[in-house]
């Protein structure tokens, strides 16, 4: 079925363009994170300064032009924390210090003062609902009897069973097996053997208890650290997770990755047992008991707190995977986080009806609650959105945010790209805060063939490699065509080996190309700047607004269509082209009359 078989009574084509369904108002809130492009940097990989293939903290200074070229208003900078590195530094073991992998809290600093410098603002990651197991206060707790205050700061339990054998519940660990440990035998067991720990992730990154007020206490010490060495503010991961329901309760659903349940994990599951199977007390909620209980909010209105009392717009970024939208929403009430990561837009299909009604819910969802809406297409969890979309058959598409197997039926790199693309430029023409991926810009795919040897990702080794793991997302960028290591760093190191590809895909290689992915996005970003779309409003444009395969809609002065059908579409004659996400025709009249070619975006005025 294509557009034109639905075409309206009036043909867009040829009629005055009218946009009369407000989903949306302008914000003249002047706040900067309310419409700020963020582009995501993950340390390992931006960009080595040192030669030993491991990306740090004085090579993404070095490379901060880019960023500024490209037009971003901010950085959102992955854990860069001492780390023992299980989890790629999502298991902190010093929330105060940097890892010598990374640089010093001096580079720290001098990246921050030349960021400030450049223009761009600065957030960083938090990660609360864990640490690593060689953080002090796991150390300590391992050291200290059962019952004592340093153990009271992590969640030990016994085990169920005669000898206390069985874990204390069925949790699954989002990165496979069990959720709990079990400490080795010591002479301070009791009747039922040694307890068992808590770790959501991985074992070596046990949960903290957020009912122990000194977890409170520290947290905000941790936020005041980095607030007082400027950091504009926190993307807070796993925000969801902090408490957890009373007693512990099993859950009717599933909690792991394995075999393309990764996904559910994170947004919650319906029930995996049918109702009449599921055992008394156990817990049948869509989220899960681990994860967004009420009580995670009184955390965040402390947090914000703390943040207010200091000058300038600093601000608190949730991680949550949460469903239905209602509850996202909750996470940026008017005095808690500022902002919360879409996953709902990432995990939609490409098809217009969808897309448009994922818009709709999110601009008022967040508008019910008075907070920005983000968009966001990547990020280093998920595979890259140029390999997600390359799928002709959606049924060959990994479920959720699954990875691609080497084994599996691989992506075609040109429709990946095409349709990534077109889907940038829908995300950065709506009204909200964008978040970016580094190397989105570079249209990179992920590496879907990488060697299993080379992989790195705890759910890769969990699972035995069910989980393919986020290695591919991951991989180092290629910023010099014709450099050992595509110029990732001074030698050929990478800490993950880069597929061929990136070579013709580098910064150097598309800079200045007129319609390379980096070019298509830098004058996206300077026209989203220069038309205010990011504060903007949004109509559906009425001459589209059913049509099953494209996507319409005016914000301010500009209409923004994504065209996902077979068919051209018409603009109308005399359209003006801002920006366009692939190759346009346009007749040679006078007043030229362009057409739209398949899984293409533009911005245009008429
Ligand atoms: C979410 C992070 O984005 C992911 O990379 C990490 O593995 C888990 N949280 C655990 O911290």
């Amino acid at each position: 079925m294509t557009s034109t078989d639905h075409a309206p009574d009036t043909d867009p084509s040829t009629t005055e363009l009218r946009a009369t369904t407000l989903v949306h108002a302008a914000s003249s809130d002047p706040r900067w994170w309310r419409d700020a492009v963020i582009y995501q940097v993950y340390p390992r990989s931006f960009a080595d300064a040192d030669g030993d293939g491991m990306g740090d903290l004085p090579g993404i200074t070095a490379r901060l032009d880019h960023l500024v070229d490209l037009g971003v208003d901010a950085v959102w900078l992955s854990p860069f924390y001492r780390s023992p590195q299980k989890d790629a530094g999502y298991d902190v073991a010093d929330y105060r210090d940097v890892d010598p992998l990374f640089g010093t809290l001096e580079d720290a600093d001098a990246l921050l003062a030349r960021a400030h410098a450049l223009g761009l603002r600065v957030i960083v990651d938090l990660v609360p609902n864990h640490t690593s197991d060689q953080h002090a206060w796991f150390r300590a707790a391992l050291a200290a009897a059962p019952g004592s205050p340093e153990r009271a700061r992590y969640v030990f339990r016994d085990g169920k069973g005669a000898t206390g054998s069985v874990p204390p519940n069925n949790w699954q660990s989002i990165f496979g097996g069990p959720a709990w440990t079990r400490l080795p035998a010591s002479d301070d067991d009791g009747p039922l053997g040694p307890p068992w720990y808590l770790h959501l992730f991985d074992s070596s990154q046990p949960d903290l208890d957020w009912s122990n007020p000194q977890v409170r206490s520290e947290f905000e010490d941790v936020l005041r650290f980095w607030l007082d060495r400027g950091v504009d503010g926190f993307r807070v991961d796993v925000a969801h997770g902090l408490v957890k329901a009373e007693g512990l309760p099993d859950w009717a659903g599933k909690v792991s990755m394995v075999e393309g349940t990764h996904h559910d994990a994170r947004t919650g599951t319906a029930p995996a047992l049918p109702a009449a199977d599921v055992p008394p007390g156990t817990d049948t909620s869509v989220n899960g008991p681990m994860f967004d209980q009420d009580g995670v909010h009184e955390i965040y209105r402390d947090w914000r707190r703390v943040l207010d009392a200091y000058a300038g717009d600093r601000c608190l970024v949730a991680e949550a995977w949460v469903e239905p939208m209602e509850r996202l929403a909750r996470y940026v009430r008017p005095d808690e986080m500022h902002q919360a990561f879409n996953f709902a837009f990432l995990l939609a299909p490409w098809e217009a009806p969808a897309l448009r009604d994922v818009v709709v819910e999110s601009l008022e969802t967040s508008d019910g609650v008075g907070a920005p809406t983000t968009w966001v297409l990547s990020n280093h969890d998920v595979v890259r959105h140029a390999s997600r979309m390359g799928f002709a058959d959606p049924a060959d598409a990994p479920e959720g945010t699954a990875g691609i197997r080497p084994d599996g039926v691989q992506p075609d790199p040109v429709l990946g790209l095409r349709r990534a693309r077109a889907a940038t430029l829908l995300l950065l023409g709506l009204p909200g805060s964008a978040y970016l991926y580094q190397g989105e810009e570079l249209g990179l795919p992920d590496f879907t063939n990488m060697p299993d040897d080379a992989r790195q990702d705890p759910s890769f080794h969990r699972t035995g490699g069910a989980d393919i793991g986020r290695d591919g997302c991951r991989v180092p960028l290629p910023w010099v065509a014709d450099a050992p290591g595509f110029g990732f760093g001074p030698s050929a190191a990478t800490w993950l080996p880069q597929p061929e590809v990136y070579g013709t895909l580098a910064a150097d290689a598309q800079t200045g190309v007129r319609g390379s992915t980096l070019e298509t996005y830098r004058a996206a970003l300077a026209a989203r700047r220069e038309h205010g779309l990011g504060h903007g409003d949004l109509a559906w444009v009425d001459a589209w607004a059913c049509w099953p395969d494209v996507v319409a809609y005016r914000n301010g002065d500009v209409v923004v269509l994504t065209n996902l059908g077979a068919e051209p579409v018409l603009l109308p004659r005399g359209a003006h082209v801002l920006v366009e996400s692939g190759p346009t025709v346009a007749d040679r009249s006078s007043r030229p009359q362009v057409r739209v070619p398949t899984d293409t975006t533009v911005w245009f005025q008429a």
